[in-house]
């Protein structure tokens, strides 16, 4: 069976990978804290009995046990966890509120705890699965003015390290992407002339791109690979800043 839960999944990055894993034909349980009726009705209309929709806030320890009770009776357990949900915020750090730190430890990194803690035993007992995490680009190097996304990302990629050596021995592969700037609501319009030329690709990337890059981590196409956080970011991860 091929089961898996998209967090995050009402809007961008989420949106394309919940569409791209219903193409495959993977049963596909969407969680986001927020609804959208019209999306979610277009999508039922096309893949109908492949799909759940629970609203999710997945900061909250009590809704995530209460999706995974949700799962656990519908469909027995599932075979991959796609941790998608996050959140940014700007600012320097001395100016950023306790509120908006928790706000986002808790969404980003506090929530894939939460995922864990819930699943994992299902996975154990039925042999194995994959976790995908979504870092970014942001994980593996600083930006400017963004201490808090920077610091949640690179928890993200070290976590998913740890889980990776942890969980190996039940056959649950952990791995990460790490995408640059990605067209979905979370960019700023305005910035996207300016990322798109910063990147060796001279363009930004689309969900669909980063989609097709979690499917491969979830699926067994990546069978031997445990512990990667992929970029998916046009070679801007690779560029040393230096000038011609
Ligand atoms: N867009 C980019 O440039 C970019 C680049 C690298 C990484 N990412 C990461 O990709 C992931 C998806 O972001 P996106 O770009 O698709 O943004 P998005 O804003 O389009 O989608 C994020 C989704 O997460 C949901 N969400 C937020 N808080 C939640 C919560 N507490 N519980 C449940 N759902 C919640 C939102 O409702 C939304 O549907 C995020 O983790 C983000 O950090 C984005």
């Amino acid at each position: 069976m091929n089961r898996v839960l998209i967090t995050g999944a009402i809007s961008g990055i989420g949106l394309a990978t919940s569409i791209y894993f219903l193409q495959k034909n993977w049963t596909v349980i969407m969680a986001d804290k927020n609804t959208d009726n019209e999306i979610m009705n277009q999508i039922k209309e096309i893949f109908d009995k492949q799909i759940m929709f629970i609203k999710t806030d997945v900061s909250k320890e009590n809704e995530i046990k209460n999706l995974y009770n949700k799962i656990h009776s519908n469909y027995g357990g599932i075979d991959c966890i796609v941790n998608n949900a996050g959140i940014i915020t700007h600012g320097l750090l001395h100016e950023t509120s306790e509120k908006i730190w928790d706000e986002i430890m808790n969404t980003d990194v506090k929530s894939i705890y939460f995922t864990t803690k819930y699943f994992i035993k299902d996975m154990i007992n039925n042999d194995g699965g994959t976790i995908v995490n979504t870092a970014s680009i942001s994980g593996i190097s600083g930006d400017y003015e963004m201490p808090v996304y920077n610091a949640a990302k690179g928890a993200i990629v070290n976590l998913t390290r740890a889980m990776a050596l942890d969980y190996a021995e039940f056959n649950i592969r952990v791995n990460s992407i790490c995408p640059a700037a990605v067209r979905t609501p979370m960019l700023n319009p305005d910035n996207i002339p300016k990322y798109a030329a910063a990147n060796p690709l001279k363009r930004i990337c689309e969900p669909e791109e980063v989609a097709k890059a979690i499917y491969f981590l979830a699926s067994s196409e990546s069978s031997y690979c445990n512990g990667v956080n992929l970029p998916v970011t046009g070679g801007l991860d690779i560029y040393s800043g230096q000038p011609r």
